[in-house]
């Protein structure tokens, strides 16, 4: 038998232009007020994007399953041969941010080595993060937010009234949000996006502590990608509306429904995380369109390395091909 061939570093560089393609074809719909013709392309430019990096990849988390999802469904085949890897993709996370042309919008993946990815179904998580640096173990999903903030300001040497929480602005979370208000935290409501909500713990600039509530699984899935590459403490746990879900999550191999899940436990071994920003942000900026050219900023990140790099990139439409420009 062949060893299998060894994924480069070098993958992870490629990998970014398959986020700036996504990212430029969602940046014609931005405040166009149709999330779905923007997903739609961003959707497509990353399909045809992955076309040219050599990996042997299958999708694990995707679009959807095979019967609802054109492309980039879960266990589709991707790339043009190469290494074995597991792909995490959200072409377009926060479509309707994009679509209003808020803030926070961004086109993600991430690789990891095969097996490395909690197959993780399209439900939601309850989850809990902050940032690197802090003892292990000092916020946990199963604590309240009052006892959270509590360990939390004393890791940081802070006051509680000095923390921000950032949570999606949800009725579910309404309670949350009272419980971090009373013990006198603050509070970052954001609207959609919770991969970069979530990231932003990691991120000193980004002025948030503690990133707590419920949103996508697969999303869940992307973040801890990214928190394994940037460093930070997450948590998980899938939230169930009824059997069919349980059964689902099962048939995905999650033996123990229940199970709060790390970082680690969602995305383990050599993990590349990349991501393009579409509307601006803490993390990335936007797409800027001119006559001649768009201009991308991404990041991308190995947890092998831990090296994180940003790469702003001037497209020049007359020199580019279609499926690059968007
Ligand atoms: P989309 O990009 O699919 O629109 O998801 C946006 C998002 O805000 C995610 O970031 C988050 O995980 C999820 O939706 C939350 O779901 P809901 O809107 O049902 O609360």
């Amino acid at each position: 038998m062949r060893d299998p061939v060894p994924v480069d570093r070098n993958l992870a560089l490629e990998l970014v232009r398959v986020t700036e393609a996504a990212a430029l074809a969602a940046s014609r719909w931005i405040g166009r007020g149709d999330k779905n013709a923007a997903d739609g392309a961003a959707v497509d430019a990353m399909r045809k994007a992955f076309d040219t990096i050599d990996i042997e990849g299958t999708v694990v988390i995707g679009e959807g399953e095979m019967d609802e999802a054109p492309m980039l469904y879960i266990g589709e085949k991707i790339g043009n041969g190469g290494p074995k890897v597991d792909i995490a993709v959200d072409p377009l996370e926060g479509t309707n941010i994009c679509a209003t042309g808020g803030p926070n919008s961004i086109a993600t993946l991430a690789v990891a080595e095969h097996g490395g990815f909690l197959h993780a179904p399209d439900i939601y998580m309850n989850k809990i993060a902050v940032g690197p640096g802090l003892p292990a173990g000092v916020v946990d999903l199963d604590a309240s937010p009052a006892e959270n903030l509590r360990e939390l300001a004393r890791a940081k040497k802070s006051d509680i009234n000095d923390l921000v929480v950032c949570i999606l602005g949800r009725d579910r979370h309404k309670e949350i949000i009272r419980a971090c208000r009373e013990v006198g935290a603050r509070i970052m409501l954001i609207p959609d996006g919770d991969v970069s909500g979530l990231i932003a713990v990691s991120q000193p600039e980004a002025g948030v502590d503690l990133y707590l509530g419920s949103g996508g699984a697969p999303e869940g899935v992307l973040a801890a990608a990214a928190l394994r590459c940037i460093g930070g403490q997450m948590q998980g746990r899938l939230l169930y509306e009824d059997e069919t879900q349980i059964a689902r999550a099962r048939e995905m191999g999650i033996t123990d429904p229940n199970k709060k899940f790390s970082v680690e436990e969602m995305a383990k071994g050599d993990v590349m995380f990349a991501a393009t920003g579409v509307t601006g942000g803490p993390l990335l900026k936007g797409v800027r369109r001119g006559a001649a050219s768009a201009y991308t900023h991404s990041i991308i990140m190995r947890s092998k390395t831990g090296t994180v790099r940003y790469i702003e990139a001037h497209h020049n439409y007359a020199l580019k091909p279609a499926a690059f420009v968007g």
